[in-house]
């Protein structure tokens, strides 16, 4: 099967590094023109973009603040005309034990939903509303293994942000499905990136492979096949699932 996604405009949210780096890197080697979003990391996704090719570019925005989420969402569309693929990959993982204060778990759990549930519901909104008016599109939203099977007590904020997404993901196929709006969940388990990397630190990488059917972690690029599938149309079919790529680490 070839793919080939040349004309196709995708926003992919966190392109800066780890994962969504990984899902530009392979969405443009299919031929997509990547609007790569960061917050931060503003050289490296310059940089990214321009090996990329295909008109890609690097576009700013803070997601915790939702003027800079349609900010990001208009300037992209301005920028190519449409958007044809969302990709919700930008995240927080902030640990907070049961012993941090009520403030300092508010001021956790507000950003943590702010990046993680509230961005992705208002980016994905924005994009229900442009593709019902240029004929459809795709949302893929990056969750977590979290989202269903919970997380340590310190990452109960992370993985209650990643439930709401799979209820938000779903709801979206479920609405806007007949408008050809199709949504999808992936729910990585460990994958190698600066947000896995502490916990690998701390329990040893040893530790965490022990957890998985396969015998070694899962890199960026385990998860980026998947997301050119889901991004070509091929799978619309599927929308409405969640599509679970963590090693085997459910059967082991
Ligand atoms: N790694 C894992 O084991 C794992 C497992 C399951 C799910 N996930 C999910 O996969 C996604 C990508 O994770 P990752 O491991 O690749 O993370 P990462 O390496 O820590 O990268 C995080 C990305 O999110 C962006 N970001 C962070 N805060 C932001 C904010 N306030 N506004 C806008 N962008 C922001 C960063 O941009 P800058 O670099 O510009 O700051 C960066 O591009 C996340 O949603 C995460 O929850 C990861």
């Amino acid at each position: 099967m070839h793919i080939d996604l040349t004309g196709k405009i995708i926003l992919v949210t966190g392109a800066s590094r780890g994962i969504g780096r990984a899902l530009a890197e392979a969405l443009a080697g299919a031929g997509a023109t990547i609007a790569a979003h960061f917050n931060q990391s503003r050289e490296a996704t310059q940089a990214l973009a321009e090996t990329l090719g295909h008109d890609a570019r690097a576009f700013q925005a803070d997601l915790a603040e939702p003027a800079s989420c349609e900010r990001l969402f208009d300037t992209v569309v301005q920028t190519y005309g449409r958007l044809d693929v969302l990709v919700n990959n930008a995240g927080i993982a902030l640990s907070m034990p049961l012993d941090v204060t009520t403030d300092e778990w508010r001021k956790g759990w507000d950003v943590t939903m702010a990046v993680n549930l509230r961005a992705v519901e208002l980016l994905s909104r924005l994009a229900v509303r442009h593709f019902q008016a240029c004929g459809g599109g795709r949302i893929i939203n990056v969750a977590s293994r979290a989202a269903f099977r919970g997380d340590t007590p310190e990452y109960m904020t992370y993985a209650a942000s990643k439930g709401g997404m799979v209820a938000l993901t779903r709801s979206i196929a479920r609405a806007f499905g007949k408008d050809d709006v199709c949504a999808f969940v992936l729910a990585p388990g460990f994958v190698r990136t600066d947000m896995a990397q502490d916990f690998i630190d701390k329990y040893g990488e040893d530790y965490v492979v022990s957890d998985l059917a396969l015998n070694r972690l899962t890199e960026p690029t385990d998860v980026a096949p998947l997301v050119v599938l889901l991004a070509s149309g091929l799978a619309d079919h599927t929308t409405g699932s969640t599509f679970d790529i963590n090693a085997g680490s459910y059967v082991h």
